[in-house]
């Protein structure tokens, strides 16, 4: 574990480091168009880098979004990624720790997130059954569709995650 690991909100000057970032930790993935939406318009959300020597070393994004018909604020965290020579030293797991308490220190009652469980079920995600995704996710996909609530009176939801512009997009919602 890197010892001068800093994790704070990104700012502009982030942006060149952040956007080289994910084609380094997604090589097969363009998460560029993505990304870049999202650090045009950062106030939709919560933008966190992870800096470790001074580089950025991590990135994760957790974008506010709305279940129809109820009424606890809620986020969706994606994209994150460490670039491969900071991976498995615990940089993900630390900084989307320190996401969610930054979220839950808002308000923030509900984080949903689709990715692999073997990963986020170490951060207390788990399989998500009420909350529906933006769009259906083929069969392949059960289970990676995940929520975690925040904090211990928050009343469970269930409806249609409704997300902002940057992520209604059909084919972020389905194997490349
Ligand atoms: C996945 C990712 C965000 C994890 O961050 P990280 O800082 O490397 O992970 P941490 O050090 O916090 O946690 C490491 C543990 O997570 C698990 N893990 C790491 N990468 C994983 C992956 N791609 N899928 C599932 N589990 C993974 C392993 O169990 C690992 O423990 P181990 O080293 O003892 O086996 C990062 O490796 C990354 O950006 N990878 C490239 C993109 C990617 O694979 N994305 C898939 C996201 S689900």
């Amino acid at each position: 574990m890197n010892a001068d690991l800093n994790i704070r909100e990104s700012t502009q000057y982030d942006v060149a480091a952040i956007e080289s970032l994910y084609p380094k930790a997604f090589p097969d993935e363009d998460l560029l168009p993505v990304v870049r939406a999202l650090l045009e318009e950062p106030e939709i959300g919560m933008s966190l880098v992870a800096i470790a020597d001074s580089n950025v070393a991590a990135h994760v994004f957790f974008t506010r979004c709305e279940v129809e018909d109820c009424d606890i604020k809620t986020a969706l965290l994606a994209p994150l990624a460490v670039t491969p020579t900071y991976q498995r030293q615990g940089i993900g797991t630390l900084l989307v720790r320190d996401g969610l308490q930054r979220l839950q220190e808002t308000g923030v009652q509900l984080v949903c997130v689709l990715g692999d469980p073997a990963y986020y079920s170490r951060l207390g995600f788990e399989s998500e059954a009420l909350v529906e995704p933006p769009y259906a996710l083929p069969a392949e996909w059960e289970g990676a569709w995940q929520s975690q609530y925040l904090g211990d009176d928050a009343k469970a939801c269930a409806g249609k995650l409704s997300v902002p512009p940057q992520w209604q997009h059909r084919e972020l919602w389905a194997p490349a």
